[in-house]
């Protein structure tokens, strides 16, 4: 059976990011394969330490991320699967910075210091990335194009270029009345939260149907 990793890059298990990774996962197993949903923030790893060991010349750890924290079997997990989705919330204007710290542990073993940059991951996968913000579409048109550019420039040199699928305008709290909040209108919020996450959670459903279809 095929099998696709679901990436949450969200520190909230039940709030936006986690609700797309949910409905893509249910989309993959409506297509027949498996899906995993690893949490990042349940995992103690931090970002890539420099040590070089998957550049080694003749070294047992070449082209494989040697620490051996709490992400390492994940990274396993990773190299044997069929299909990796990344997903996060944009956090100023980027994604978490657990999810950058994943990132650069997942593909820089993979990428040699070769002429063109040569991927040397055991299997070019497929890929998409789920992206969850406050802001509107717009917005995200105007300030984020080069955000996106950027995040992938690393997964689409190693594995196939990301399928993107975006929440825009999310519903933030629980509860609008117990904060401050001056800058978005929580009846418009609540409007996008029935309307439109919905749609949202389809198009992340359809997603991971196409994914296994295309494997
Ligand atoms: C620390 C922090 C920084 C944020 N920065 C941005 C931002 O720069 N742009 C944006 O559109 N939303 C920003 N947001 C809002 C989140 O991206 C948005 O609510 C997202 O859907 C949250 O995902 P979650 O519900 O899975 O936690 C920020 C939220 C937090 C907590």
């Amino acid at each position: 059976m095929k099998n696709i990793i679901i990436v949450n890059g969200s520190p909230r298990k039940n709030f936006n990011t986690a609700k797309m990774c949910e409905s893509f996962a249910d989309g993959v197993k409506n297509a027949e394969a498996g899906a995993e949903i690893i949490h990042l923030y349940d995992v103690d790893f931090k970002g890539c330490r420099s040590c070089f060991a998957c550049k080694l010349k003749n070294g047992k750890s070449y082209g494989k991320c040697a620490y051996l924290d709490g992400l390492a079997p994940i990274l396993d997990k990773i190299s044997a699967a069929d299909g990796l989705v990344i997903a996060s919330p944009i956090y100023c204007s980027d994604v978490t910075g657990v999810t950058r710290c994943f990132i650069e542990r997942l593909t820089f073993p993979y990428f040699e210091y070769k002429e063109g940059y040569p991927s040397i991951a055991p299997k070019r996968l497929k890929t998409a990335m789920i992206y969850t913000m406050n802001v509107s579409e717009t917005i995200s048109n105007q300030m984020y194009p080069d955000l996106f550019n950027k995040t992938e420039f690393m997964i689409t040199t190693v594995f196939e270029k990301p399928v993107r699928i975006f929440a825009y305008d999310t519903y933030q709290f629980s509860d609008y009345d117990k904060y401050v909040m001056e800058t978005f209108d929580k009846n418009e919020k609540l409007k996008q939260k029935e309307h439109q996450f919905p749609l949202d959670l389809k198009k992340a459903y359809e997603a991971g149907e196409n994914m296994v279809k295309s494997i």
